[in-house]
């Protein structure tokens, strides 16, 4: 991947920071996201610089109006050339059952894992060079039935629709676009009720057919695929990374 640029929002921690450091491996300049904890975001740039690879930390806080266009403005002031990976992996949970979500929480998780991906790509449309790629970060919760976060679920599912149909949109300009759905991951945002609970974590790994609770790494392995040249003829589709949950 030399010679490309990669945006991973949120890529400062968790499930971005294992995709902006695997793309950076792999040779890219990557320019991750972060929305509050920039010292994570500095952190993941010093990992990438330290291992010989190229990376740019930036403030973009999505999920409000202008989010998308403010992104790409501080991504110009890099100077870089155009982009060649979008990666549209920030996203928050809502983890509340039917009778309990609330109206702003019910928009706010629509709009950051929704609204955000699909005006990131718009705003990039003149940036994301010909023969591109875009992956968005879904979630098995969008094909399994998870009513304790069926908001959550949704926009998932919805992600997954626009991933079809900017495949479609976008294809003929040979950019691929593709989701990826994680299982259960090991990151903070799982952290208050799996780490350290010994009977959590058997219950998470027993929903993986492979056994086991996902890494980041698992995820950022699929993700560096489908951004690669070998996967040039896959798009439009949900790549499942859940280890076979549900199956
Ligand atoms: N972990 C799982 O089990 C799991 C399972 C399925 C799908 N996923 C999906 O995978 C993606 C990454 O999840 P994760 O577990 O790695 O999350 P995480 O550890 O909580 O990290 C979230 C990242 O997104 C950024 N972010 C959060 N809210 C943001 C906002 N409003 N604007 C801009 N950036 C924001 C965070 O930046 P700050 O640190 O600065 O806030 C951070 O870099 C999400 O789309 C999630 O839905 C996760």
């Amino acid at each position: 991947m030399r010679n490309k640029n990669a945006l991973v929002t949120g890529g400062s921690r968790g499930i971005g920071r294992a995709i902006a450091e695997r793309l950076a491996a792999d040779g890219a300049t990557v320019v991750l996201t972060y929305a509050n904890d920039e010292a994570a975001a500095r952190e993941t740039v010093e990992r990438i610089t330290k291992d010989g690879g190229r990376a740019h930390a930036l403030h973009a806080e999505l999920g409000r109006h202008g989010d998308a266009a403010a992104l790409w403005a501080a991504y110009d002031a890099l100077g870089l050339d155009g982009v060649d990976i979008i990666v549209n992996n920030a996203g928050i949970g809502l983890p509340v059952p039917l009778g309990q979500v609330a109206e702003e929480d019910f928009d706010r998780v629509f709009a950051v894992n929704v609204r955000a991906p699909f005006f990131v790509v718009q705003e990039a449309l003149g940036r994301l060079r010909d023969g591109g790629r875009v992956v968005n970060i879904s979630s098995g919760a969008a094909r399994i039935a998870m009513p304790e976060i069926l908001a959550y679920g949704a926009t998932k599912g919805a992600l997954d629709t626009l991933t079809l149909n900017l495949a479609k949109a976008l294809g003929p300009r040979g950019i691929t676009v593709n989701s990826v759905a994680p299982g259960i991951v090991d990151t903070d945002v799982n952290a208050g009720w799996l780490r350290g609970n010994a009977e959590a974590e058997a219950h998470a790994a027993s929903l993986a057919a492979l056994g086991r609770v996902g890494r980041p790494e698992d995820i950022a392995d699929v993700v560096g695929f489908l951004a690669s040249d070998d996967a040039r003829w896959v798009t439009g589709r949900v790549v499942d990374a859940t280890g076979g949950a549900g199956l």
